[in-house]
C-alpha cells in the first residue's frame, strides 16, 4: 500500500530530496560533482541521465553516505544528511545496482534476505537467522519481482540476467524504502529485458509510493520511463525537464565530444564526511 505522501501533510509543500550545491572534487581535479542542486518531489521516478563518468554513480551513492561530500547538502524530507542522521536515513533508502552485486554463491533467499540488514543484527544476517516476518516478507517480494517459490533454494548465479535483476529488487524493497537508488539497473541486460525490468522497477515503486532516483545512459529508456530527467555532464546538471523538452538539442548537449574542464590544481577541501 502506498504510504501518506510526506510532501503533503501539514500543508507545507516539500521535496522528497533535495540536493543543493553538491561538490565532489577527486584530488586529479576532476570535479565529479559541480555544483549540483535540484530537488525530487515525492513519488517520482527521476531519470539522471548522462555518458560514462558524468557523475552519477558519485550522486546516487551520496545519497546513502557512500560518497563523501566537499560540499553542499542533502535533505531526505525533513531531516539533513549529517554523521548523526546518516544511520536513520539509510533505512531509508535501498540501492540496486548495475551488475546485480548479488552473493553468487548463496541462495535466491539469502540474497533477498540479506536486504535486512539495516533492520536485523549483523550476526544474524551472516547466521541466516531471520525472524518469521521477514521470511514471510521475502515470499511476498519475490512473488512481486515474478519469481516464486523455486527460485527460493537455487544459487544466485544459476539464473538468468534478468532474474538476477529481479532478486536485486526483491532485495530493495525487502524493508520497504521511501527512496529507491537505481544505478543503471539495465545496463547488463539486453534492450527486451532492459524494459521489462524497468517496468517491474517503476510499479513496485508507484505502488509504494517511493521516489526513485535512476541513472541510465540510454535516452530512449529515459525517455520512456523517466517522470523527468536530469541531464549530467562531466558533474553538472546541463538539463532538468519533463521527457517531452529532451530534444535533440538537449540531447546534443550531453552526448556531443567536448572534454571536460580540468583543473589539476583544484584544492581538495574535504569539508564533511559522513562514513
Ligand atoms: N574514487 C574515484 N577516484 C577518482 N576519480 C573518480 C572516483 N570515482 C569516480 N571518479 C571520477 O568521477 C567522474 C564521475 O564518475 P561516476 O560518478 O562514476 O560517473 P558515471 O556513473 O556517470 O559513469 C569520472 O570522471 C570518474 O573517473
Ligand atoms: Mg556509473
Amino acid at each position: 500500500m502506498a504510504r501518506a505522501n510526506p510532501a503533503l501533510v501539514g500543508g507545507g509543500v516539500q521535496p522528497h530530496l533535495s540536493f543543493t550545491s553538491l561538490v565532489r572534487r577527486f584530488p586529479d581535479g576532476v570535479r565529479a560533482l559541480d555544483d549540483v542542486s535540484f530537488d525530487v518531489p515525492n513519488g517520482e521516478f527521476c531519470v539522471v541521465l548522462g555518458r560514462s563518468g558524468s557523475g552519477k554513480t558519485t550522486l546516487l551513492r551520496s545519497v546513502n553516505g557512500l560518497t563523501d561530500l566537499d560540499g553542499g547538502t542533502i535533505r531526505m524530507g525533513e531531516t539533513e544528511m549529517s554523521r548523526a542522521t546518516l544511520r536513520a536515513i539509510r533505512r531509508r533508502v535501498a540501492m540496486v545496482h548495475q551488475s546485480f552485486d548479488l552473493v553468487e554463491r548463496a541462495s535466491v533467499a539469502a540474497n533477498v534476505l540479506s536486504g535486512a540488514v539495516a533492520e536485523a543484527p549483523a550476526w544474524r544476517v551472516h547466521l541466516g537467522w531471520y525472524p518469521d516476518h521477514l521470511r514471510a516478507r521475502a515470499c511476498a517480494v519475490l512473488h512481486r519481482v515474478g519469481l516464486d517459490e523455486i527460485h527460493l533454494p537455487r544459487r544466485a548465479a544459476a539464473l538468468s540476467g534478468g532474474q538476477q535483476q529481479r532478486v536485486g529488487i526483491a532485495r530493495a524493497l525487502l524493508l520497504d524504502p521511501e527512496v529507491i537508488l537505481a544505478d543503471e539497473p539495465v545496463a547488463s541486460l539486453d534492450p527486451a529485458i532492459s524494459r521489462e525490468i524497468l517496468t517491474l522497477l517503476r510499479d513496485v515503486a508507484r505502488e509504494r509510493g517511493a521516489t526513485v532516483l535512476c541513472s541510465l545512459h540510454q535516452t530512449d529508456l529515459a525517455r520512456e520511463f523517466g517522470d523527468r530527467i536530469v541531464g549530467m555532464r562531466h558533474g553538472r546538471v546541463m538539463f532538468d525537464g519533463p521527457p517531452a523538452r529532451f530534444d535533440a538539442a538537449a540531447e546534443a548537449a550531453l552526448y556531443e565530444n567536448t572534454p571536460a574542464v580540468v583543473s589539476p590544481k583544484a584544492p581538495v577541501a574535504r569539508e564533511r564526511s559522513y562514513a
